[in-house]
């Protein structure tokens, strides 16, 4: 099973995307399953066909769309754990509204979307999945979290396990509700479902993610971490999109804003380097239905196959050198252009001069340099290399 997964900041056209991707893929004759996580409606808007629900739907010959509702998702699979830790949280006398709140670690409910695909996956009825990823990537990180547990005692150190922990240290005398045998099956299988799905996003031969970005410095940073933390968890990116480019205009005010807007191009191609870019302009209209859907699949693939892996490789590396990380990112210029570093917070700006202005690259940094400093920076060809080191 291909599976690939759009991702970007709100409004950038993800839900179109993966419905175009989606479309073109079945009219190639694989069995395709389009998933949307996204608030309700959004695939019943983008197909604009009412009563895409909860239940997989057929769109068109060898296309099924599903519409997920996270909140849903999670009470079915996951509630005996959540209420569980809800009733540690309110054995220390918080409410229990707000102890299921507590209970919820960030980027839960997108975890769930992302569980489904192991479910989808299972069925083996698929050729391909595409999922509309709602957010950023912090749901990602739980693909980690089987390895932390482990395969042994996962029901003394999993989850609940966590939470118990983390109650005894808030109270160290309260008593601790001990979690039942239905909290400890319910995680076990949990854990092995969240195991199976890392199996699948971590594998570059089958799980790709692409990104998608507007004309604009906000989705375009917002794409770039995503890429930064894709490389970090060992996730495959093959394409960034930038999506709704206006064209130009003879009217003063829209010239100017596509004018800008062809300078976050060149921005985007630079940030996103050495990945593919496909632009694709803002249509006339509003971007729906399964007619202007099929149109924007081609102007995005063309001939070539939407499943196809459109790049491999490590835009960011990150090597451990004792108590220092050694930093390799892939940028668009080389030791012989007119460059400088600068480090703000948890990024790095590397702004280079050339003909057509200042362009200027953002390299997000993973929280581990948080408390390191740039010992040194070096490009070797089109190869920037940082060194952070422990501050003393
Ligand atoms: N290239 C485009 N031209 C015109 N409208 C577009 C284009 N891309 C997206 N849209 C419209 O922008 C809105 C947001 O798109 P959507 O796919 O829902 O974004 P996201 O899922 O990233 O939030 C929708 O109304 C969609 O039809
Ligand atoms: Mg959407």
């Amino acid at each position: 099973m291909r599976l690939i997964i759009y991702t970007g900041k709100g409004g950038t056209g993800k839900t179109v995307t993966s419905c175009a991707t989606a479309i073109k893929m079945a009219e190639r004759g694989y069995m395709t399953m389009v998933i949307s996580a996204d608030p309700a409606h959004t695939l019943s808007d983008a197909f604009m066909m009412q009563e895409i629900s909860y239940d997989p739907r057929q769109m068109i010959p060898n296309l099924t769309a599903l519409q997920i509702d996270p909140v849903t998702e999670m009470s079915r699979q996951y509630d005996p754990i959540l209420s569980y830790m809800a009733s540690i949280f309110s054995a220390k006398g918080i409410d229990e509204t707000l102890a299921y709140e507590i209970a919820m670690l960030p980027g839960m409910t997108q975890l769930f979307s992302l569980l489904k695909i192991e479910e989808v996956e299972r069925t083996k009825s698929f050729d391909a999945v595409v999922l509309d990823m709602p957010a950023s990537g912090e749901a990602l990180r739980y693909l980690y979290f089987p390895k932390l547990v482990g395969s042994i005692g996962r029901k003394l150190t999993g989850l609940a396990g966590l939470f118990s922990g983390f109650a005894k240290v808030l109270q160290p005398l309260a008593k601790i509700p001990a979690p039942s045998r239905e909290v400890i099956n319910s995680e076990m299988d949990f854990l092995d479902r969240l195991d199976e799905l890392a199996k699948i996003i971590r594998d570059n031969d089958v799980t790709s993610i692409r990104l998608i970005a507007n004309p604009d410095t906000f989705s375009i940073e917002n794409a770039k971490r995503a890429l930064m933390s894709a490389s970090l968890y060992g996730i495959n990116v093959d394409m960034a999109v930038v999506n709704k480019i206006m064209a130009g205009s003879s009217d003063v005010y829209y010239a100017k804003w596509a004018s800008y807007q062809r300078s976050k191009v060149q921005d985007a191609k630079a940030n996103f380097y050495p990945l593919p870019v496909k632009e694709v302009q803002l249509y006339g209209t509003e971007l729906r239905g399964i007619d202007m859907l099929r149109k924007h699949g081609e102007v995005l693939f063309g001939t070539d196959d939407p499943g196809k892996i459109f790049y491999r490789g490590k835009p960011y590396l990150f090597v451990k050198e004792g108590s220092a990380i050694n930093m390799t990112v892939q940028v668009p210029f080389t030791e012989k252009d007119d460059f400088s570093i600068e480090r703000y917070g948890d990024q790095l700006t590397v702004s280079v001069r050339t003909p057509v202005g200042q362009i200027v690259n953002i390299v997000p940094l993973p929280i581990a340099t948080a408390g390191m400093k740039l010992a040194k920076a070096k490009l070797i060809n089109h190869e920037l290399n940082v060194l952070f080191e422990k501050l003393s």
